[in-house]
């Protein structure tokens, strides 16, 4: 069976004070949560070491929003995979359609960030998602398997079974206006099945989830949780969320 997972993607949203004071009120509400529930925590950067600190258990994973794919080197601003596997990150988002559209994030640097992700022992969540254009043209699905068949190329079947994907509809994230969970199953079927080996993987709906909808996803046979916007950013809210998913 699939693991089922509550992935907070903070966005660039609280200062590292901030982000401590989150967990802080987290943690205890987050033992109500069922434990087959993953939680993971995306924070900016510059509040990773704050809540790593605080994450003393498992309970709750730390996830980055975003590495660079070389080691180290003459990039400035960047951060690579071991800065991050050193404050105890376990989980890197790439591929965030906001990276896409803002920050040039092509398929071919998605691929490169999810090899370095898994090189460096980390686990990825590669999202991919199409634009309103692309879906009122009937092309989603297409879009949905370039992306996902671009951004696992010549990784082996191990690395493979390592991965976790996240299908967010562009047009879905940040508007209130969620993707039809039958309509995110569909896709998300067929994104399991372009690629060779990702029966296992969990595929994460991501685009508008509350606590009030995310049960009507993971009710779906393909999904398996929520990568959460606007809905992780406040602890009871978040973890209201979480115990909802599992029922
Ligand atoms: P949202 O964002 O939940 O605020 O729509 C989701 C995401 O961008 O991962």
């Amino acid at each position: 069976m699939r693991r089922l997972i509550c992935a907070g993607n903070w966005k660039m949203h609280k200062t590292a004070h901030e982000a401590a004071d989150f967990v802080k009120a987290f943690l205890p509400l987050a033992a109500a949560v069922p434990f087959a529930t993953e939680i993971v925590l995306c924070p900016p950067f510059t509040a990773l070491a704050a809540v790593s600190q605080l994450l003393t258990t498992d309970r709750v994973q730390l996830g980055a929003q975003d590495v660079h794919w070389e080691r180290s080197g003459a990039f400035t601003g960047e951060i690579s995979g071991p800065m991050l596997s050193d404050l105890g990150v376990q989980y890197v988002i790439v591929g965030h359609s906001e990276r896409r559209e803002y920050f040039g994030d092509t398929d071919a640097i998605v691929r490169l960030k999810t090899a370095a992700v898994l090189e460096n022992g980390l686990t990825p969540i590669v999202a991919v998602g199409e634009t309103l254009s692309i879906r009122d043209a009937g092309n989603t699905s297409a879009h949905v398997i370039a992306q996902t068949r671009a951004a696992l190329e010549g990784l082996s079947s191990s690395q493979l079974a390592r991965i976790v994907l996240a299908y967010e509809p562009v047009w879905a994230i940040g508007t209130g206006r969620n993707c039809d969970p039958a309509e995110a199953n569909t896709v998300m079927s067929e994104i399991r099945s372009c690629v060779p080996g990702l029966h296992d993987v969990p595929i994460l709906y991501g685009g508008s989830v509350k606590a009030e909808n995310i049960a009507a996803y993971t009710a779906q046979p393909e999904i398996d949780g929520g990568l959460v916007g606007g809905a992780s950013l406040d602890p009871a809210v978040f973890a209201q969320l979480c115990i909802a998913a599992d029922t």
